[in-house]
């Protein structure tokens, strides 16, 4: 890569904050180069930037493998470095055990690849069906005019710890059929167990605390599936205990791992991008006039903030043969950060690519990924962030709070504000 690059992509690659917070000009530098793909020596993985070939790899399962979608092979060689050191641990050594070989069981929907994967995805792709999210609405809204209801009164809000966290944390609750206090769990959990993705400096303690909830999540999933195996009712996990191809049932490890994803994916994106929303909104009083005074821009205006703001910025594939992208080798074994970012703001496929419009028709953003992979929960994940737009725009005077900084969570793949401060007129208690 051009030293120039380099320059602009270790930052980013480190986590340093003012990267994080806008990391916008690595992906447009490298949409310019001809063909828009890099090799990065901090990364020590190829960048593809550009749609054409985002959209090629991302369809093409075949020859990219999803075994490490959220790190680099540096960050799993430091990781599995480290847990080889916790194994030497006397205490630890049979828990590390057990955590290797359960995954050893085998890789699940974000991190299969065929023919396991298209197996999988069979028996979880109407997971999220249109009836479903349609049956959720009701719920989601009843959850969102509560959350808001405590903050009203108050004129201030930090979005993210009041709303942007809750709510899907919530709906994932509902959907599960647990009670909604189990939801401070699955977030604890979920920060944890996904605290790897996109961040190269984990530390030992940080595996050892990644080794205990990854129990945790088992000894409470394990007999919940069991149950609705036996019961079930008409909620998810039912449906994932239930799950079968052409009669075979999935394995229990592979169920168990579906749960798991589900808690991460289910919630850390949608909160993302409801928090991204309320910035965009919250900076823009003639934004907010605009979707106030006619609320049919409101999904539009979703789409276009999750091209431009995606919570997941871009994740790895790996190549499983000596191949091409653009023209350059690719060797067996060797990464590439597939950039939906990059993607989103490439002009050869999006006229006028950097103007924020939210009447944009069609807009073909990759911001849920693409192909065999694409969003299971993407349905979910739209629902709740057009309700959310709904109550920001209902906030009276609506401006970020003279104390809010932008500050984003430690991860060049998931991009989330830590906090959102915001102002609005006080409204009485209804
Ligand atoms: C704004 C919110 C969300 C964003 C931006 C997002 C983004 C993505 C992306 C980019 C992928 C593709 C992964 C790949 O290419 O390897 C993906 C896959 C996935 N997402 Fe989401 N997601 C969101 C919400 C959700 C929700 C709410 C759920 C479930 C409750 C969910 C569940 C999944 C699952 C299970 C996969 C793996 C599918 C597979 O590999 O077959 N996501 N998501």
């Amino acid at each position: 890569m051009p030293g120039n690059l380099e320059a602009l992509v270790k930052p980013l690659v480190d986590c340093e904050p003012d990267a994080l917070a806008s990391p916008w000009h690595v992906f447009d530098a490298i949409v310019e180069q001809d063909p828009p793909i890099v090799y990065s020596d901090s990364l020590e993985a190829w960048i593809v930037a550009g749609r054409q070939y985002v959209v090629e790899i991302l369809a093409d399962a075949k020859t990219w493998s999803n075994c490490s979608v959220g790190s680099s092979r540096k960050a799993n060689e430091r990781f599995f470095g480290l847990m080889r050191e916790l194994r030497r641990e006397p205490e630890m050594a049979p828990i590390v055990e057990e955590f290797t070989s359960i995954r050893r069981d085998g890789a699940v929907l974000v991190t299969a690849d065929p023919p396991e994967h298209v197996r999988q995805r069979r028996a979880f792709s109407d997971l999220f069906r249109p009836r479903r999210i349609q049956s959720m609405t009701p719920a989601i809204q009843a959850k969102s005019d509560e959350l808001v209801a405590r903050v009203r009164p108050l004129g201030c809000a930090d979005w993210v710890a009041d709303y942007s966290i809750q709510l899907p944390i919530a709906i994932l609750a509902r959907n599960f059929a647990v009670p909604e206090s189990d939801g401070t769990k699955f977030k604890r959990w979920s920060d944890i167990l996904g605290g790897r993705i996109g961040r190269i400096n984990i530390t030992r303690e940080e595996i050892r605390d990644l080794i205990f909830s990854e129990k945790e999540f088992r000894n409470y999933f394990t007999p919940l599936l069991e149950e609705r195996r036996r019961n079930p009712q008409d909620d998810l996990i039912s449906d994932i205990a239930t799950a079968e191809v052409d009669g075979e049932p999935l394995s229990d490890a592979e169920k168990l791992e579906a749960c798991q994803q589900f808690v991460i994916a289910g919630h850390e994106t949608t909160s993302s991008i409801i928090a991204n929303i309320g910035r965009r909104i919250a900076r823009d009083p003639d934004l907010r006039d605009r979707l106030a005074a006619d609320r049919s821009l409101i999904p539009g205006f979703v789409e276009e903030v999750l091209r431009l703001d995606p919570p997941v910025l871009g994740f790895f594939r790996m190549a499983k043969c000596d191949t091409e992208v653009a023209g350059i080798k690719i060797a067996e074994g060797e990464y590439v950060w597939v950039a939906y970012a990059g993607g989103n703001r490439d002009p050869k496929g999006c006229p006028r690519s950097l103007e924020f419009d939210m009447t944009r028709h069609p807009n073909r953003h990759l911001s849920f990924g693409y192909g065999e992979h694409a969003c299971l929960g993407a349905g979910l994940a739209r629902a709740q962030a057009v309700i959310a737009t709904n109550a920001l725009v209902d906030l009276p005077n609506l401006a970020l709070a003279p104390d809010h900084v932008d500050e984003y969570s430690d991860s060049y793949i998931l991009r989330g504000l830590k906090s959102l401060r915001i102002a609005f007129d006080r409204q009485p208690v209804a």
